[in-house]
């Protein structure tokens, strides 16, 4: 992260010791690395998550923002107007949890060009006529609980509070006993519908999850929709038993019921057109070398526009599991964990981000965001920040420092159109 010097445009208001979008992350690129996967792995209420977010209160405080946590975990920092009125405030942030083994962007990056966004419209002389606010949500990624996005979904009602504080995580602890560890109390936890629609938007800057940016030639794009997705857990039990005594013909694995599956999985979405499909989680119980396993518990992530086909592929794979694991001598379950229909941003706050970045392309995207939550209750849109290796979820996600840097002047540009009144 050097290359940012040769940024002759960024504003500064303390000269040259401002932070700027690269300084910020590298100030975290320790947090959270993880040396068996590579990248970060930083699961919600972690320590590598509890230190981030102690690093994002660290920075809201000293540039004198207000900062409140909810009952699930969403911290808020509070940019007030002179009046400090409250109404009609602009909600910006992203994420600080990561994947197991991704990539440093992937929520930090929308944090810390929010933090610059601030720092910048203030050297702009720009003084708020509507409270900016930073935020970072919980469980964006749903890697500890399952459940991505938790915190959106909790404060905007998309799931119950009984079945968000009963999920586990992989050591049997669930979200209720792991809020209370953190001082949180479970029997607060609920929708917040109103709180949630007191805000005027909310604008979300993301590292881009793909390659079209650099197809477009472009730093910055405007996102327009997220495509439709869920999650489905499913769970084959067979027989567990001896690897060395037990003879071919006799075993009922449902390792290999997954196994015959997984490729049935692959081969429905090939042939269902914008189809994806993706089996990147996997459980043998118990998991021995030399044990065959009595189940196998694996999570099924399908995506598409248009939500009835995405129903459609999930009960061919609904058909094919029990076909299979029946032929296997198993049984299998699949459990629908989380869906998310296919989100349309709203179209009059695009038009307005369209006229503030008139050389921005628009473009759609296939990743999951708090922001397609929220749309549901109040006006949401996004920023996408130039990805040269295309790749996400993974140590290779990249973005330069210099558009790493543009992103937050763009975001900047975009907040500065909104917090007029
Ligand atoms: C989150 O990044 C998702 O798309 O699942
Ligand atoms: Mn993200
Ligand atoms: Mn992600």
């Amino acid at each position: 992260m050097n290359d940012i010097d040769a940024v002759s445009h960024v504003a500064a208001p303390h000269a040259a010791r401002a932070d700027t979008v690269p300084s910020l992350l590298a100030e975290i690129e320790a947090i959270g690395a993880d040396r068996l996967r590579g990248g970060y792995s930083r699961p919600v209420f972690s320590a590598a998550e509890l230190e981030l977010r102690e690093w994002f209160i660290a920075h809201a405080t000293k540039r004198g923002l207000d900062v409140e946590i909810d009952q699930v975990g969403t911290i808020r920092a509070w940019w007030h107007t002179p009046s400090r009125s409250t109404t009609g405030a602009v909600l910006t942030g992203s994420h600080l949890d990561s994947v197991p083994g991704g990539g440093a962007f992937d929520g930090p990056l929308g944090i810390a060009s929010a933090l610059v966004a601030v720092d910048l419209l203030r050297a702009r002389g720009f003084v708020p006529e509507k409270p900016l606010v930073v935020a970072a949500f919980p469980e964006e990624e749903g890697s500890r609980f399952g459940v991505a996005c938790l915190g959106s979904r909790l404060l905007t009602g998309a799931i119950t509070p009984e079945r968000a504080l009963a999920l586990r995580d992989n050591d049997g602890d669930t979200f209720a006993e792991v809020l209370t560890r953190n001082g949180f109390s479970p029997e607060f936890v609920g929708p917040d519908v109103d709180g949630v629609r007191a805000f005027d938007s909310f604008v979300e800057l993301h590292v881009e999850q793909g390659r079209a940016l650099v197809d477009h030639d472009a730093a910055v794009a405007i996102g327009s929709s997220i495509l439709g997705h869920g999650r489905w857990r499913a769970s084959i039990r067979g027989e567990g038993n001896h690897a060395g005594t037990t003879l071919m013909s006799d075993r009922r694995d449902p390792m290999v019921a997954a196994a015959r599956a997984i490729q049935t999985i692959r081969d429905a979405a090939r042939t269902t057109p914008d189809a994806r499909a993706t089996v990147g989680r996997l459980q043998p119980v118990p998991g021995g070398t030399n044990v065959i396993a009595s189940r196998v518990d694996f999570w099924i992530d399908v995506r598409h526009p248009d939500d009835g086909v995405t129903a459609a592929l999930v009960e061919s794979i609904r058909n094919a599991l029990a076909l299979i694991a029946a032929e296997e001598g198993c049984e299998a379950e699949l459990t629908e964990e989380s869906f998310s229909a296919t989100t349309h941003f709203d179209t009059a706050l695009r038009g307005t981000l369209e006229s503030l970045l008139p050389d921005a392309p628009v473009l759609d995207t296939g990743a999951g965001h708090d922001a397609g939550v929220l749309a549901s209750l109040i006006p949401t849109a996004m920023l996408f920040v130039r990805n040269p290796t295309g790749i996400s979820h993974s140590p290779e996600e990249y973005t330069t420092d210099l558009d790493a840097q543009l992103g937050a002047e763009k975001l900047a540009d975009v907040l500065q159109g909104l917090l007029v009144a």
